[in-house]
């Protein structure tokens, strides 16, 4: 048996929309083992079918590897909440990805060894964004970090279809995802989305997307305050989040570094650092949930090392 564990992402931050995303400490755990028959356990039976996206990642890759699909029971325990924007979708593409990988290397013979080689990094990354078709999602899955992917189908000579570029976050820099009592499918999330923008608004989001991307690798949360604002994708996906304004509002009043709504929603994500200023924003943001709405508060950390998994644990 196999144990994978996937960390949650927060995607976008601000103005990176389909580019930039970073790993978080909230993770899903994947169990695999051989099985007679197609088998998933752990998850709402509308998910335990043989289209379950786990399953559907590990067949994919099986294929671009070339073998034939083998049958496996999987065991689910998930921390990422569904279509909260968090990354729940990718952390399965991710898994059955890796999954598919690990059962190669047990084909093939070879001793199962500890991590990934650099090439098989990208094969998962490749494999994943296929399936999960946002490699902004799927890149710090894999990775960890912060991650600034892309397709890459336009870049002459790539010979893969995702570039990413990984890149450590501060572990003092605390992250904190309010997360909605209610879900927001993608699909829907992008169907309200302008098929095009003008020429000043591709400026300010190329120019802050850029920044946003300096101050994360400089540890700059104030350059950051000032790069992660966004109009192509959160004005528009405001209208389908009750409570966005109020809860920004709050995250600002609380003393946030910084928001931003991770991924397609309907979750947002506030950024402190430093023990106090989080111990503060903690104080302030739970008093204020507390007293109206069923938003719920997670702190996490910055997951630095991406996709781990375990053979055979006790
Ligand atoms: N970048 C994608 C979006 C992430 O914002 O639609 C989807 O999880």
């Amino acid at each position: 048996m196999i144990r994978i564990t996937v960390p949650a992402t927060t995607a976008n931050l601000g103005p990176g929309f389909d580019t930039l995303g970073l790993a978080l400490s909230l993770y899903d755990v994947f169990e695999v083992e051989r099985a007679p028959q197609w088998q998933v356990d752990g998850c709402e039976p509308k998910f335990s079918g043989e289209d379950n996206l786990f399953l559907q990642s590990f067949r994919h890759t099986l294929h671009l590897l070339g073998l034939e699909p083998i049958p496996v029971h999987l065991k689910i325990s998930a921390e990422i909440p569904v279509a909260r924007g968090l990354g729940s979708s990718a952390a399965l593409c991710v898994g059955g990805a890796v999954a598919a990988l690990l059962l190669v290397r047990e084909c093939s013979g070879r001793e199962m060894k500890p991590g990934f080689d650099p090439d098989e990094l990208e094969f998962l990354v490749d494999a994943a964004s296929e399936m999960e078709g946002h490699p902004d999602n799927a890149a710090p899955g894999v990775l960890g970090g912060f991650c600034v992917a892309i397709m890459a189908e336009t870049c002459q000579g790539a010979a893969r279809h995702v570039i990413a570029s990984r890149n450590p976050v501060a572990s003092d820099w605390r992250f904190h995802a309010l997360v909605p009592p209610f879900e927001l499918e993608t699909k829907k999330a992008r169907a309200v989305l302008p098929q095009s923008i003008s020429r000043a608004d591709a400026v300010f989001n190329v120019g802050r997307a850029a920044l946003v991307s300096q101050a994360i690798c400089r540890a700059d949360a104030a350059m950051l305050a000032c790069a992660c604002e966004d109009r192509i994708h959160q004005p528009y996906r405001k209208a389908l989040i009750p409570g966005y304004d109020e809860i920004l509002t709050a995250c600002k009043a609380a003393g946030a570094d910084a928001v931003w709504l991770s991924g397609a929603g309907p979750t947002l994500v506030a950024l402190t650092v430093g023990p106090a200023k989080t111990g503060e924003f903690t104080g302030r943001i739970e008093s204020i949930l507390k007293a109206g709405g069923q938003w719920v508060h997670k702190s996490l950390s910055p997951d630095n090392l991406g996709v781990s998994y375990v053979c055979n644990p006790d």
